[in-house]
This record gives C-alpha cells, sequence and structure tokens, in this order.
C-alpha cells in the first residue's frame, strides 16, 4: 500500500491526490484521503487513484493536514468500504495502515465483546478501534493511545493518523513498513517513499522500525514506541521529479525498458575499469577480505530479482569458482536453512522494502553471516540493515513489471563475479580485461536490440491471441526464460511458462500445438547443439518457434517463424541482452491486447506484507 500525509501551509486534498499518483505502483485497488478541518473529512473509493480524484471533485474537501492512501488488499476484497482510512467510531479521529496486524482476529474478538461494531472486514478499522479503546479506558492523548496500543499489536504496520481534536499534528508509527519523513520549510510530508513529495523538498527522515513521530506545524519528534526519544539525521536525495515522470513515453514500463542503455552504464559507471583489468566496488570495500574467503554465497530475493539471482549463480560460479545457491526469500526464512559463519548471504531487492527479502536479511545476520545487498532504491530498508552492498543506480522503477532493475541487477552481479574471480585468483588478469570490455560494451549492445524494436511489434501482432507460452532457455539463459514468461503473464494475463530447454521433453512437450509459440533462447554458446536440438523437436510435433538468437546465425531460419537477432557476447553476460526482446514482446502484447501494462491487476510493485 502507500501512504502520504501533509501538514503545512498548503491545501493537502490537491497535494495529497497528487502523491497517492505516483504512489500507486504500490498497489491500486481502492484509495482514500482524510483531512481535517473543524471535522474529519474522509472520502474513500474502490478502484484507481482516478476515482477517487473523481470522488473529491463531486465532493471536495479542505483543510491543510491530511493523509491519503493507496491500497493493495490483504484483509477484505477492494470495496469503498474496506478502503483507507479508518475512523474512530466518534469520527474523532483516522488513520492510515500499510502492513498487517497479526493478531487482529484476538483484538477484534476482544472489541465485539466490549460492544465495538466493524463495517469492513479490515485488519486496519480493528486497529483503529482499538487505539479509540486504550484511549478511552485512561483519557489518553491521541498520540499516546497510538503508542500504547501498538505496544500490544504484533504484525508489521506504517501508520499515520489524524485527530479531529487535536488538528494540527500527524502521528506516524513505523513497524516493518517504510515510511520517511519530508522536511520542507513550514511544511512536513509523510510518504511511503520520497516520491509524493519530491517537488517540494529532498531533505528526508527515515523513520526505522519501532519508531514512532508526532509532526506538528512548528517541528517533529520522533521516539520508540517504548517512548524512548531518539535523534535523527536528516538525509538529501538524489532522484529528481523529472526521474518519476514519463519523459513522453506512452507507459512507464516503456520508458524504463528504453532506459537500460543508461541504467546498465549507470550500474557500471566507476567500478568497471576495462584498461586496468579492475573492478572497484567501493560498497564492498571493507567487507571485501569476508566475501572472498566465503565457502558458499547463498542469493535470497523475490520475483524478477530472484531471477537476477539465478543469473548471478551462473556468474559467480563461473568466474568465481564459488558455490552459490538462489533461494526465494519467502522459503529460506521459514525453512530454519543451515547456515554458517562463513556463508555469505547476497539479497537482491529492487525497492529495498520487500518483506520476505528483508527478513532473509535478519535471519543471515542472526546466523552470524555477513548480509550484502543488491538495492535500487537508495536509503531503503534493506540498504540501511544490510553490512554492506553495491547501489544498482538505475533510478527510480516505477512499471509494476520490473525490467531495469533486472539489468542492473545482472550487470551488478556479473561485478562481482569479476572482482572475486580476480580476488581468488581465479580469473588472470587478462581474462578479468577481456570480461571488463565485454561488459562495457553492454550498453551499446542493448541499444541494437532496443532498435530492432520493429520486427518484436510484429511478431506481437502475430501472437497476441495466443492463450499459452513457453520459454525455454538453457545455461544463462535459463533465468532469461523464467523472467520472459514473468513479464509475459504479469502484464498480458497471459498463461506462461519458463522452463530449462532440455528438461522440455519431461512434461511441457505434451502441450505443444500449433496454438503454443514457443521462445527459445538460442545464443550460440556452449549447450547451443542441445538446445537446437529442442528446437527440433518442438517444429516435429508442429510448435510455433520464436528463437533468439546471436548476430548472424542463419541455422535457426528454417525452423522458426521468426528469428530475433542479438550482439555476440561472452557466454555469462548473455541475459543482458537476450531479456531485452523478451520484456519489448510482453510489452507490446500487453499493449495490444488492451491491458494496463504499468498497473497490472492484483499486482504491486513493492510488498512490503509477507
Ligand atoms: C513484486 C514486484 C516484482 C518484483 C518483486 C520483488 O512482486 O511486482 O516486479 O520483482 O516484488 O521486489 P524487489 O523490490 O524486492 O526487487
Amino acid at each position: 500500500c502507500g501512504i502520504v500525509g501533509y501538514i503545512g501551509p498548503r491545501e493537502a486534498g490537491d497535494l495529497l491526490v497528487s502523491g497517492l499518483r505516483r504512489l500507486e505502483y504500490r498497489g491500486y485497488d481502492s484509495a482514500g484521503v482524510a483531512v481535517v478541518n473543524g471535522a474529519l473529512d474522509v472520502r474513500k473509493k474502490e478502484g484507481k487513484v482516478d476515482e477517487l480524484a473523481k470522488l473529491l471533485d463531486a465532493r471536495p474537501v479542505s483543510g491543510t493536514v491530511g493523509v491519503g492512501h493507496t491500497r493493495w488488499a490483504t484483509h477484505g476484497p477492494p470495496n469503498d468500504v474496506n478502503a483507507h482510512p479508518h475512523e474512530a467510531s466518534d469520527g474523532s479521529f483516522a488513520i492510515i495502515h500499510n502492513g498487517i496486524i497479526e493478531n487482529y482476529g484476538a483484538i477484534k474478538k476482544r472489541l465485539i465483546e466490549k460492544g465495538y461494531t466493524f463495517e469492513s472486514e479490515t485488519d486496519t478499522e480493528v486497529l483503529a478501534h482499538f487505539i479509540e479503546d486504550v484511549q478511552n479506558e485512561a483519557d489518553l492523548s491521541f498520540p499516546e493511545a497510538v503508542r500504547q496500543a501498538l505496544t500490544q499489536v504484533d504484525g508489521a504496520y506504517g501508520i499515520v493518523g489524524i485527530s479531529r481534536d487535536d488538528p494540527d499534528m500527524l502521528v506516524v508509527a513505523r513497524n516493518g513498513s517504510p515510511l520517511l519523513l519530508g522536511i520542507g520549510d513550514g511544511e512536513y510530508f509523510i510518504g511511503s517513499d520520497a516520491s509524493p513529495f519530491i517537488e517540494y523538498t529532498r531533505n528526508v527522515v527515515y523513520l526505522s522500525d519501532g519508531e514512532m513521530a508526532v509532526v506538528r506545524r512548528d517541528g517533529y519528534k520522533v521516539f520508540q514506541i517504548d517512548g524512548a526519544p531518539v535523534s535523527k539525521e536528516v538525509h538529501a536525495l538524489e532522484w529528481d521529479l523529472e526521474e518519476i515522470e514519463k519523459g513522453g513515453y506512452e507507459h512507464f514500463m516503456l520508458k524504463e525498458i528504453m532506459e537500460q542503455p543508461h541504467s546498465v552504464a549507470d550500474a557500471m559507471r566507476g567500478r568497471v575499469h576495462p584498461q586496468e583489468g579492475q573492478i572497484r566496488l567501493g560498497g564492498l570495500q571493507k567487507v571485501l577480505p569476508q566475501l572472498v574467503e566465503a565457502e558458499r554465497i547463498v542469493i535470497c530475493a523475490c520475483g524478477t530479482s530472484w531471477h537476477a539471482g539465478l543469473a548471478g549463480e551462473y556468474l559467480i560460479e563461473a568466474l568465481a569458482r564459488v558455490p552459490v545457491e538462489v533461494e526465494y526469500a519467502s522459503e529460506f526464512r521459514y525453512r530454519n536453512p543451515v547456515l554458517t559463519e562463513r556463508d555469505v548471504v547476497i539479497v537482491i531487492s529492487q525497492s529495498g522494502e520487500t518483506a520476505d527479502t528483508l527478513a532473509a536479511v535478519r535471519q543471515a545476520q542472526g546466523a552470524g553471516c555477513l548480509a550484502v545487498g543488491l538495492v535500487n532504491a537508495v536509503g531503503s530498508t534493506i540498504a540501511r540493515e544490510t553490512d554492506a552492498g553495491v547501489y544498482l543506480h538505475a533510478g527510480p522503477e516505477i512499471g509494476v513489471a520490473s525490467t531495469k532493475a533486472f539489468t542492473a541487477q545482472v550487470a551488478v552481479l556479473a561485478q562481482i563475479a569479476l572482482l572475486l574471480g580476480a580476488e581468488r585468483g581465479v580469473l588472470s588478469q587478462d581474462e578479468v580485461r577481456r570480461h571488463a570490455e565485454a561488459l562495457a560494451a553492454i550498453p551499446a549492445q542493448i541499444q541494437t536490440v532496443l532498435d530492432g524494436e520493429e520486427q518484436i511489434r510484429r511478431m506481437a501482432r502475430d501472437y497476441r491471441y495466443a492463450s499459452n507460452f513457453l520459454y525455454l532457455g538453457r545455461g544463462a539463459n535459463f533465468p532469461v526464460a523464467l523472467e520472459g514468461a514473468l513479464k509475459l503473464k504479469e502484464i498480458s494475463y497471459i498463461h506462461a511458462e519458463g522452463y530449462p530447454a532440455a528438461e522440455m521433453k519431461h512434461g511441457p512437450i505434451a502441450l505443444i500445438d500449433q496454438f503454443m509459440p514457443v521462445v527459445f533462447i538460442a545464443t550460440r554458446d556452449a549447450t547451443y547443439e542441445k538446445v537446437v536440438s529442442n528446437i527440433e523437436e518442438v517444429a516435429a510435433r508442429g510448435g510455433t518457434v520464436i528463437a533468439i538468437t546471436d548476430e548472424g546465425n542463419r541455422d535457426l531460419d528454417a525452423l522458426a517463424e521468426y528469428v530475433v537477432e542479438v550482439p555476440k557476447t561472452i557466454d555469462a553476460l548473455e541475459p543482458l541482452l537476450t531479456v531485452i526482446p523478451l520484456q519489448l514482446l510482453s510489452y507490446h502484447i500487453a499493449v495490444m491486447r488492451g491491458a494496463d501494462v504499468d498497473q497490472p491487476r492484483n499486482l504491486a510493485k513493492s510488498v512490503t506484507v509477507e
């Protein structure tokens, strides 16, 4: 969910709505605002922020203190009633909440026994009534009631509350869901990230888990939930407004796909030195000895970042000869994994806020392992909690389907693999130089692939009505097959599976008929001949083949309906090029099917609940 709050001289309503639009990537099944102005004015609506904006046009709010929320449903379906804010029974305060209150069932039962009634199915309404109950029992101020209630709550939350009776105040609390304060000139902002207020201020204070803040017109105080005051540093942000706008593209996803020559270059800037045959990663400097000595590397991530992790496994094992395991963070955290202090855990996350990935960091540190983060969002929770890390520098990624974060992640993993290969004496300086040169050439090669967009558009037109797709690849390109399938299903709702090409004959081959396009990633690397045999097997069964291969390869012309060429690079770096046509294919198919590319149904970009 996305959270925004404001206190200052401006009208809060418009500011909250424009903030929510920027946070919509975090959830978009309902939205609402509350503004204080003598009374509490609450407006909420099922659907996207646009629906809320229409409601506000018809029934405007006025006031200079307010909160706004865009929801990704956890408890109860998306509808007007379940939308946030939720109010106290007497309308004396309202809260918005991101996260899950785990013991809400028990609390709700107690409240019902005491006579409280509930309109919604949400855990947030339970929390609202619970705060109210705590407040009434001991005649507490609103911030104190929030504080005491939260000491009895289990779960993850980011909360902002406003009060009718103490109107010049925002009450903020965080435990497991991101929240930051924007410090303006005579005004303050709250956000799940800085995007809602970046044009007003670059100065931010990140709240940590277990912290609360009371923000008033003339200043703010941060303290722990147990009441102890905390002094916080003010950080200056780097991202600017332009970077979070579409810049002439129809969708964020297309903008982000097209940006990849730059974002991959940014992920290497100052780090890859081909002439010297050197990789320099400042963020890893202090932990380098431990990293080099690692007996094993465990990579944890979710979604697309997990696919990048798989590509990383291939890279690190091939170039540095360290055993690597790749784990879904959600599985890792509950499996009681066998870890020793000689293991290094690398977590990968675009947002730096994914709840399961964050839990993996804590699990690793609890077991005495070094936890290294590959994160895009600067200052995010994972970036702050890991022991060391490498920022991706891909710039803000807004489209829900991840694209430029993936290539930046793989580019950084390639640098780590090379660095470790060099430090461990696996690669000669000459080999490091050759690989660094190949890496440095990638941005221009990505541009070449992007220039071939027209062919992909034609392909999309031909296959847009398919109801199933299969993606097959081997070696370094197996993760690309998974990623290609994920991109397609996320945004076009076509069922797609990624599989190791040779494993196809143990199951998916049964699905093959002329209606199912089969996308082969078949570059001329170590397993090429075997993949060609798999292509023959599909063609022999009447399947429709699309092949991604390297420049100048004419072998597949007779077997495939479409052959997409990408420039030649070294095997382990191929994912950086072969994934590009698959991103474009899913994008164009989704657009042609009329799907909502940047905000596909049911998904959210940043999943801060388990
Ligand atoms: C969500 C997004 C995916 C993303 C995954 C992991 O499911 O929709 O695009 O890959 O979370 O997110 P992270 O921010 O940790 O990379």
